[in-house]
């Protein structure tokens, strides 16, 4: 084909054919992270209610003014940073489009970007489309990070390091320690920072700390959320960028001409999310924790070795004592068992051929389905 592209070398989503597997064998899907919470009801009215009115075009394109004042509150209660809402606040189409935008806004050929691996899918070709280079750094098994490989890897190319806490798909909560190590190394070398915070809320060990949070961050840091996964809307996409007004600028240009802007019915329902009472959080926690729980003790039954996940929604499983790759057995699991995860090499850009991944967001009644035909 004429005309090599940036996207040209990039390999189709794992994990987005996992769920069309999924669906083509009738399989309990635990690969895709659809959140099987209930969307809450008047988040639900709020979206129908706009939709009612009339609020149907485009919105402003960093999105409405009252969903930016939302989210700087929120982000100044649950995040302790400040951000002007008017500048330093963009509303996108997910936070999958933030992190694009991001780095389109951001990034210059020749520009390194240090990603933890194993990562979300979607940054490495976020880099590669921005003609960045993505650089690997490897979280162990026991979640810890290899601080030497770190100091190794950051050179004079490097730009930016992305974080995500918590993370997927190892459920590792950075400690403190860990982002006051990341902190140091960016002021030392001149580095920004993106943090990539979808699952803030659903921490079962530890806290939650945005690294824009820490002394000389705020100046240096892109900080990344969305509603996706919190309120159980993946569908409306919707989510954020918040960054100092300078760094916001490419950022906000880059999203215009991708996107123009969020989608407006869904803004409204945003808003009224953001206004949701403590304990839907705590009701929301209570049942991926019991998920977790579920499907860690079930695991725990096979061969597979698994660890306990101290936030969001997915688990990796060591799958060495059987005579398969990853995706031999992802393979063999959706076709013969009806379960579908993810093959851990699609985390990786080298490694985990020998790991699976379980997302538990879903229903009891599934989860136990799935864990019954796995375990037969
Ligand atoms: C770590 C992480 N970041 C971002 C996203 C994308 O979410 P959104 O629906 O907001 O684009 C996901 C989705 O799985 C994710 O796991």
């Amino acid at each position: 084909m004429r005309g090599a592209n940036r996207v040209e070398g990039l390999s189709e989503s794992v994990i987005r054919e996992m769920t069309r597997k999924a669906k083509k064998h009738d399989a309990v899907n635990l690969s895709q992270g659809y959140p099987d919470y209930p969307t809450h009801e008047k988040v639900m009215e709020e979206a129908k209610r706009a939709i009612d009115e009339g609020l149907n075009q485009y919105s402003v394109t960093w999105g409405r003014e009252k969903l930016r004042k939302k989210v700087a509150e929120k982000l100044k209660r649950f995040n302790e940073i400040n951000y002007d809402p008017e500048f330093e606040i963009t509303i996108t189409c997910g936070s999958s489009e933030a992190i694009m935008s991001t780095m389109l806004g951001l990034i210059e050929p020749k520009d390194e970007v240090l990603i933890f691996q194993p990562f979300y899918e979607n940054y490495v070709p976020a880099v590669s489309m921005a003609s960045g280079t993505p650089v690997y750094t490897t979280i162990s098994r026991e979640q810890e990070l290899d601080r030497e490989d770190i100091k190794e890897k950051i050179g004079k190319n490097t730009k930016a390091i992305m974080v995500n806490t918590p993370h997927n798909p190892t459920g590792k909560v950075f400690t403190e320690d860990d982002l006051r190590f990341i902190r140091d190394l960016c002021i030392e070398n001149d580095v920004i920072a993106f943090t990539d915070e979808m699952y803030e809320r659903m921490i079962y060990e530890g806290e939650h700390i945005s690294l824009a949070s820490l002394d000389d961050m705020w100046e240096r840091t892109v900080t990344i959320g969305g509603f996706s996964k919190v309120y159980s809307v993946t569908g409306w996409r919707v989510g954020y960028a918040a960054a100092p007004k300078e760094m916001m600028k490419p950022i906000r240009k880059a999203h215009d001409y991708t996107t123009v802007c969020a989608p407006t019915p869904f803004q409204e329902g945003a808003v009224k999310a953001l206004d949701l009472p403590q304990d839907y959080y705590e009701n929301m926690l209570e049942y991926y924790r019991n998920a977790r729980d579920f499907v860690y003790e079930n695991i725990k039954e096979t061969k597979m070795d698994v660890s306990k996940p101290q936030g969001a929604y997915y688990m990796l499983a060591g799958i060495e004592d059987y005579e398969m790759n990853d995706v031999e057995f992802t393979n063999h699991l959706v076709k013969d068992k009806g379960v579908a995860v993810v093959p851990g090499s699609s985390f990786y850009h080298e490694g985990g051929k020998d790991l699976v991944r379980f997302c538990f967001s879903q229903d009891m009644d599934l989860l136990e389905k799935a864990m019954e035909r796995i375990k037969d």
